[in-house]
């Protein structure tokens, strides 16, 4: 077990070092999103999920518990449930205190990239002494793999990808991954969708760039997490937090934008960038759909919407398919 360990860990550490350098150098500099969610960058954005400008948080949870039973009446047991991107495991919980079925024949399957929110999760869900709980420290595709295998003929399979983050990928990648879903599940399985909608533009900036400055430090982490991890010199303080709402694609656009002329090195990355002053590293989009678009881009996937649950006052829906 600990050579796997060890082998898993080495493999993702050149992972990370190779997808550095290929973003750093390409045009325009971009780098992945799930490199956001180190240790810190899990506690980071687990703040910015109780700040008042961030709501899809405190909508989603709402929602769920609201619709618990409705949702359970709708899929049989047992069930095994696999949350895709769970964090710090709060939507899982609010789920099974909010329904009895779910936490009498479930087993829960966590996806994660960062192991610090999978074993907050794993921490959280030990008051439902009957549920197995399994974690996958995976990305969504490998942990999806992993979550959906050595199913049982009796289980039923319900997807969650909450939180919006199928919005974090541009329109072919996230039909990619709904197809992926889409041929783990049969007919009768499911999947939970929470996606953000578009609403003013001075909302969604402030979403994302709030005034605590806590969105920023979540952002510039990834600077500190690849000068800790792969021994980079980055100058924090030489970088900004840049949100742009792009209306023409309905997406937020993050950025961490250079503000001097620099050359930064990152030795175990192979790697030396250099930046002119305003250019910017591209590190995260957060696309907003309208309630019509969120079902016509699912059903490219061969899905079939079922129910759509939706919270008017912070735009923000839940759809099962
Ligand atoms: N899926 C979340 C979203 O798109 C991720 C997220 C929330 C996020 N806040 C962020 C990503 C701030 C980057 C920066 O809303």
């Amino acid at each position: 077990i600990l050579a796997t360990m060890v082998r898993s860990e080495a493999r993702q550490f050149r992972q990370f070092a190779d997808e550095v350098r290929q973003g750093l150098t390409e045009v325009p500099k971009k780098l992945d999103p799930k490199y956001l969610y180190d240790s810190l960058g899990s506690a980071l954005f687990d703040a910015i999920c109780c700040l008042p400008w961030y709501r899809i948080a405190r909508a989603e949870n709402q929602l769920l518990s609201r619709k618990a039973s409705e949702l359970a009446d709708k899929i049989g047991a047992p069930v095994r449930i696999i949350e895709l991107g769970c964090g710090s495991g709060e939507k899982m919980v609010t789920l099974l205190r909010a329904c009895q079925t779910f936490r009498k024949k479930t087993s829960v399957h966590l996806v994660d990239v960062s192991s610090t929110a999978l074993a907050w999760s794993e921490q959280r869900l030990r008051e439902f002494e009957k549920t197995l709980v399994v974690t996958h420290q995976l990305d969504y595709e490998e942990g999806l793999q992993m979550a959906s295998a050595h199913r049982r003929p009796e289980e039923t399979l319900l997807v969650m990808f909450l939180g919006s983050n199928l919005g974090n990928r541009d329109t072919l990648s996230s039909i990619e991954l709904l197809q992926r879903i889409r041929n783990k599940l049969e007919v009768g399985d499911a999947l939970l969708l929470g996606i953000d909608l578009v609403k003013p533009e001075e909302e969604l900036l402030k979403a994302y760039d709030d005034p605590l400055g806590v969105t920023a430090a979540f952002n510039k982490n990834l600077l500190l997490r690849i000068n800790t991890e792969l021994g980079g010199n980055f100058n924090l303080d030489h970088f900004k937090h840049r949100i742009i709402w792009n209306h023409a694609a309905a997406r937020i656009e993050m950025h961490l934008v250079s503000t001097k002329n620099q050359a930064v090195l990152i030795p175990l990355a192979d790697c030396k960038a250099s930046f002119t002053i305003g250019e910017s590293i591209w590190t995260e989009s957060s696309y907003k759909f309208e309630i019509q678009t969120i079902v016509d881009l699912v059903e490219k996937a061969n899905f079939c919407s079922c129910e759509q649950w939706v919270d008017q006052e912070a735009r923000f829906a839940l759809t099962l398919f």
